[in-house]
């Protein structure tokens, strides 16, 4: 394990749900020593409910409006992975403050994988109701691709680099991600 260094700055992971942040970023703190910060973690604590409930009642522009403010909170963070929601995109100040904590990775996936992995994972989670409510209108495949398709240039525009999780697979992401904060002027 890397020893703690706190002049290392932050990986901060973007993308699509379902595209593999939660998994990679959970591994690679794991093994480059960093603390992990999901920042879905940290509104389901705040809000005492789940995503899905919380938007039910409240509406979108109020997550939006939370999630705003944990990005703000994470100011002064170094040597963590930051996992965003999939949704960060959505508000360009968010990206400048995330921009500021350190380097911002795409974690991608092939949209035929998203829709498999949203609509198995869909399947276990609808007792718990801690299914992803839906961004839009429509049958969640119509949902999912209307999403995916608007916001690709948007994490394309913000991140540094891809990691493509449809092509590596879940080890060979990882190693990428190891690889990419051991290299020379790569955290910030
Ligand atoms: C969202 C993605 C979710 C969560 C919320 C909104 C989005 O996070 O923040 O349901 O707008 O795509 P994950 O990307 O971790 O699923």
């Amino acid at each position: 394990m890397m020893a703690h260094n706190p002049t290392v700055k932050n990986l901060v992971f973007i993308g699509f749900r379902g595209t593999g942040k939660s998994t990679l970023s959970a591994e690679c703190a794991r093994i480059l020593g960093l603390e992990r910060i999901s920042t879905d973690e940290r509104i389901t604590e705040r809000i005492g409910c789940s995503i899905a409930e919380f938007v039910a009642a409240h509406g979108w522009a109020e997550f939006r409006r939370i999630e705003h403010e944990e990005i703000q909170a994470l100011q002064g963070i170094t040597s963590a992975i930051i996992d965003c929601g999939g949704g960060v995109v959505e508000n360009p100040e968010n990206m400048r403050l995330l921009g500021d904590l350190g380097k911002i990775l795409w974690i991608h996936a092939a949209l035929e994988d998203v829709v498999s992995r949203l609509l198995q994972a869909e399947q276990g989670n609808e007792q718990k109701n801690e299914h992803r409510p839906l961004l839009s209108q429509g049958t969640m495949r119509e949902d999912i691709e209307a999403n995916y398709t608007r916001r690709l240039p948007m994490y394309e525009c913000y991140a540094e680099v891809c990691v493509n999780t449809s092509l590596l697979g879940v080890k060979a992401s990882v190693e990428e991600v190891c690889e990419l904060f051991k290299q020379k002027n790569f955290s910030r």
